[in-house]
């Protein structure tokens, strides 16, 4: 199997393999945080009937053919995944796919307290719960009204409980709204195997409103915290991986930056992405996806057959050339592609 897989996986234009597949279960999103889903400018309910999402029949099809271009790491996203019916029944079937070695979900934690036991025991192997303030106000504010931290944190405690030993939060920054929270968020976690990650604050999509100057460079966070807490950088986990990671000198844990607008990381991108209804993204800031749904249909080996060659067109690498993208560039949004 693993010499088919070998010989089988696939160059982009650029040179990088394909690793992992993230896949969007769901285009809604209970909250509306300003940076992805602003309330009045994205549908207030899903804008896709249910039967245009893929069954899972048709995700797991796509995960065995994209097993056997290389991909070995799912991360399964949406907008918010646990609003997707059965979700754990779909773990177990894609962790049971030949190839497939890490099953990890990004969350906005509201609904994990009662779901997290069910993913664990399907399967699930890693948790990033997004967490974008400590302060129970603020952290409302920031899911546009709708969120409860304490759901979050029972989240949490319910994850641990359930076996998750090392959970990935994910804090947005932008200047003058959360980033006073970094510290606040880096010293809840401290001595505790859980990793925070400040995100530098991206332009995805064109409904957000982005601007630079709302961006907080990882350096200057991460100096912040170093005054505090000493750091040291850790070697990545693998390579191309999106946060860099920085331990505390006195093994307190540890701490991720993403920075994707100060230091992009395009070069080593080995990331696909499927949306709910069955597009192929091959990078955050696509234009448009490849409908792959009629390939689905004819089964796994044409599917790779197909996949393969979208991949080995692929020349994507936005970050690096984020300052001369015209400012009308038309761009996925972040809830239909799942970050
Ligand atoms: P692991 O390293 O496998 O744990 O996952 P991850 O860090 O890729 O997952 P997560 O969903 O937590 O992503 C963290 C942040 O990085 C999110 O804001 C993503 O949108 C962003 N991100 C992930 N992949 C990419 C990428 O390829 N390009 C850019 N620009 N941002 C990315
Ligand atoms: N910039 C940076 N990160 C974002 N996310 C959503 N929108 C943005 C944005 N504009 C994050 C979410 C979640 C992850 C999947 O992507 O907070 O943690
Ligand atoms: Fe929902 Fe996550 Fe988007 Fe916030 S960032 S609106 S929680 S999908
Ligand atoms: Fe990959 Fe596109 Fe992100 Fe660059 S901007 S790292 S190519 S997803």
């Amino acid at each position: 199997m693993s010499d088919l897989r070998h010989s089988a996986a696939p160059r982009d234009v650029l040179g990088r393999p394909l690793h992992d597949l993230r896949i969007s279960v769901i285009e809604t999103c209970n909250y509306r945080c300003p940076y992805c889903m602003p309330e009045g400018l994205t549908p207030d309910e899903t804008p896709l009937d249910r039967a245009s999402r893929l069954g899972f029949d048709e995700i797991e099809t796509a995960v065995r053919a994209f097993a056997r271009l290389g991909v070995s790491k799912l991360r399964l996203t949406g907008g918010e995944p646990l609003l997707r019916k059965h979700l754990p029944e779909l773990v177990a079937r894609l962790a049971a796919v030949p190839g497939i070695e890490d099953i990890a979900l990004t969350t906005n934690g509201s609904l994990l307290a009662g779901q997290a036991r069910a993913l664990r025991e399907a399967g699930l192997h890693r948790l990033t719960v997004s967490l974008d303030a400590l302060d129970p106000a603020l952290f409302r504010q920031l899911s546009g009204g709708r969120g409860n931290i304490d759901d979050v944190f029972a989240g949490i405690d319910a994850a641990q409980a359930a076996g998750f030993r090392s959970i990935k939060l994910n804090c947005v920054v932008q200047r003058g709204l959360n980033d006073d929270q970094a510290l606040a968020i880096a010293e809840r976690f401290r001595g505790t195997p859980h990793v925070p990650r400040f995100i530098e604050y991206m332009d995805v999509g064109n409904c957000n409103g982005w601007r630079r100057e709302g961006v907080v460079p990882s350096a200057e966070l991460r100096d912040r915290i170093h005054a505090r807490w000493p750091l040291q950088p850790l070697t990545p986990t693998y390579r191309g991986e999106v946060a860099t990671r920085h331990g505390y000198a006195d093994g307190a844990g540890e701490v991720g930056f993403v920075s994707s607008v100060s230091d992009p990381f395009c070069g080593d991108c080995h990331r696909a992405r499927l949306s709910a209804d069955g597009q192929l993204f091959t990078c955050l800031f696509a234009t448009r996806g490849q409908p792959l749904r009629e390939h689905i249909g004819r089964g796994e080996d044409a599917l790779a057959e197909h996949l393969a060659g979208l991949w080995r067109m692929r020349a994507d690498r936005y970050s690096e050339q984020r300052a001369s993208a015209p400012a009308d560039r038309k761009k996925i949004e972040m809830f239909y592609i799942g970050g």
